[in-house]
């Protein structure tokens, strides 16, 4: 069974969160499942930079308005087809924005021809190679559901898979006229949203399924409060809304064989993770000193609640607590977390900026992975955490609730827990959840109990993996048994 994925980010060509890592993970997650998943990306630079051994398969002379190509190629063991249209991507900055922080005006433009290559590849614009489903991602990607719905085929099947209800490509109603589509589509059964034209309502719209990435937000983004106006449409649509919980690459993330780590060590050998705090604290420019080192490795934004514990760094402190912080973002927060920094040397440190190597350091010597997460559709920070032994505390919304058991009476008793939840997603609820870490890691016994716990909770792809494969499998006709 053929598979296109569709995404505008993958690890490790090309990374600004979550994404990345699932669409990177995915394709090898799948082997042995009898699916086979190419995945079609944006010719960004790095991109570029990377598909050196790149086989043009296709031309486009006039990819809305500019020209491009499609080039296939394996690159760090993925198989690749690249959408080469310099005009479009061939810029600095992240896939989004520019260097200055704003998106590019043109995004509409960019990401209505990422949608409209895959469509075409559906179709079999590549001699030998016609995929029996597209299974796009997030906004970016969402514009393919409709292409394929008011295109010729009525075999190709899509899924569409919401990562984050907060990002929509919503765009106003004037560029309707040159994507491609016919009149009718500019309707609620199309690609009109509230007067514009929306890309992710497009894609939730026409896909044959919606998935999300853990069962708790599948069943969130059904109301007012999590669902971002596209509750209703989700509610009629429920009995193909489906959550399917994201794993990570346990290869990538494994704290035996980890070279970013100052020491790796096993569940067996959990008292080497203290040659890597002491390297965490020297690069957070902390004081070397035992008691509980705190961590954040974040996208620094109001989704992600660094409010909600900036305003108990002063409590984690006098109680003994040290903070390091990687991530950036908001200014607003970044400079928020710069000030507790400067109020409590030593005690509290930032690293702005980007740094795979550093986050995982990160999550091998910290103590306890802080993720205050207002919503959180999955959040891969936690399962990382749990694999190296770094206590997560969450807040209990999405996959957060999914991952983490919390560290109640009745869970320790039955010795199943894995970290601290908190709810509502508040500062005193974060600040009582704060002092339940405390106490229980004044109990070093039980605590690396914990810890270990955690190592050993299964957070691999092998269950999504498959669910995904009969997900395929269900909508295309095939017997997951029979499918090569
Ligand atoms: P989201 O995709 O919403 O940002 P996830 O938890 O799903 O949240 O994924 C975040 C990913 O980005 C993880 O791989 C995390 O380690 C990584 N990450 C976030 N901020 C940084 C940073 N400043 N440096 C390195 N990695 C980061
Ligand atoms: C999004 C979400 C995050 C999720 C990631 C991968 O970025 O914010 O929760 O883990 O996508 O699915």
């Amino acid at each position: 069974m053929e598979v296109l994925s569709v995404t505008s980010e993958i690890y490790p060509l090309v990374k600004t969160g979550g994404l990345a890592d699932v669409a990177g993970a995915l394709p090898a997650a799948l082997a042995g499942t009898g699916v086979t998943m190419r995945t079609l990306v944006p010719g960004y630079p790095a991109v570029i930079d990377r598909m050196t051994n790149g086989r043009e398969v296709a031309r486009f002379d006039d990819l809305f308005g500019v020209v491009g190509r499609l080039l296939a190629g394996r690159v760090d063991g993925l198989d690749l087809i690249m959408l080469d249209a310099p005009a479009l991507y061939d810029r600095p900055g992240n896939p989004y924005m520019g260097p200055e922080g704003w998106d590019w005006p043109d995004n509409w433009r960019r990401f209505a021809a990422l949608s409209w290559a895959a469509s075409e590849l559906g179709l079999g614009l590549v001699e030998g190679y016609r995929p029996h489903l597209i299974h796009a991602h997030d906004w970016q990607a969402g514009l393919v559901p409709a292409y394929v719905k008011y295109g010729p085929s009525s075999t190709l099947k899509t899924v569409m898979t919401v990562h984050n209800m907060a990002f929509q490509g919503v765009f106003g109603a004037e560029i309707f006229g040159q994507l491609r589509l016919p009149a009718h589509a500019f309707s609620m059964e199309g690609v009109e949203y509230y007067g514009g034209v929306g890309y992710l309502k497009a894609g939730v719209e026409c896909a044959d399924v919606v998935t999300t990435v853990s069962p708790t937000y599948a069943a969130e983004i059904r109301t007012a409060e999590f669902g971002m106006g596209l509750e209703g449409l989700l509610g009629n649509r429920s009995a193909t809304v489906l959550g399917v919980l994201n794993g990570i690459d346990m290869d990538a993330w494994n704290p035996a064989t980890d070279t970013a780590l100052a020491r790796p060590y096993t569940a067996g050998t959990i008292q080497h993770r203290l040659v890597n705090k002491r390297a965490v604290q020297e690069a957070f420019g902390l004081e070397v000193r035992d008691g509980p080192l705190f961590a954040v490795v974040s996208r620094l934004t109001w989704q992600k609640g660094i409010d909600l514990l900036v305003a108990n760094i002063d409590l984690l402190v006098a109680s003994g607590g040290q903070l390091a912080v990687l991530g950036s973002g908001d200014a607003e927060l970044e400079n928020a977390v710069r000030g507790a920094a400067m109020r409590h040397p030593g005690r509290v440190g930032l690293v702005t900026g980007y740094d795979e190597k550093l986050s995982h350091l990160v999550q091998g010597g910290a103590d306890v992975m802080v993720v205050p997460s207002r919503f959180e559709p999955c959040g891969l920070t936690q399962m990382y955490a749990l694999r190296y032994g770094c206590v997560p505390l969450v807040s209990r919304v999405g996959g957060l609730n999914d991952t983490v058991i919390d560290a109640n009476v009745a869970a320790i008793q039955a010795d199943v827990a894995t970290g601290v939840q908190f709810a509502p997603p508040t500062e005193g609820a974060l600040a009582d959840a704060i002092m339940r870490v405390l106490t229980l890691y004044a109990d070093q016994k039980s605590w690396k109990k914990m810890q270990r716990r955690g190592m050993k909770s299964d957070v691999s792809w092998q269950a999504s993996a498959a669910r995904y494969a009969q997900l395929y499998a269900s909508l295309i006709g095939y017997s997951t048994d029979d499918s090569e």
